[in-house]
């Protein structure tokens, strides 16, 4: 039975393949490109462009906004590096993922250096405080 299970979970993957962004792959995808869009960023403070801000900040609200379903209920719980609050503080998540996002709108709307970096420490606020609450980076948990 549970090798059955183990099976149907692993066709289930490969069926779910790239149509969702719900295993640790895409999740680890999806951060990473966080960091490199607040990092393709940050030196705007010292030469604002508006228009490299417009382009860069869409990409960061588009990335932020694929948060919440890349930890949906029916996403992959056996993830080690994501806390199982995750899907037990789902409301948790979401206000955080939500705050991620409306942080990440305030960054676009930034008009000038001192503005943009004023939106920059308040959005990079977000990724420690929801990595403290709802990542794991110890080791792997033991399997349930
Ligand atoms: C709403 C919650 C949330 C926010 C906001 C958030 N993260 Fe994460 N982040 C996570 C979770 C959960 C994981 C663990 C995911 C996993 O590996 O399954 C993670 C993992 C990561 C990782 C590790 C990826 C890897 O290689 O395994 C990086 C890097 C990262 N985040 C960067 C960022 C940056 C930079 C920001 C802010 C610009 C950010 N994150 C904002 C929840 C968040």
């Amino acid at each position: 039975m549970k090798k059955f299970a183990a099976a149907a979970t692993a066709m289930l993957m490969v069926l779910g393949g790239t149509a969702f962004a719900q295993t640790h792959a895409d999740r680890e995808a999806l951060m990473k490109a966080n960091g490199q869009i607040v990092g393709s960023i940050r030196p705007l403070v010292g030469a604002f462009d508006a228009a490299v801000l417009k382009t860069q900040s869409q990409a960061l609200v588009d990335n932020a906004t694929k948060i919440k379903a890349a930890f949906g209920p029916n996403s992959d719980k056996n993830d080690p590096a994501a806390s199982p609050t995750i899907w037990t503080d789902a409301a948790g998540f979401a206000a955080a993922a939500d705050k991620f996002i409306a942080d990440s709108h305030a960054v676009m709307a930034a008009t000038d250096g001192p503005s943009l970096q004023a939106a920059l420490t308040t959005l990079q606020g977000n990724c420690g405080g929801c990595h403290k609450q709802f990542r794991v980076q110890a080791a792997p948990r033991p399997a349930p």
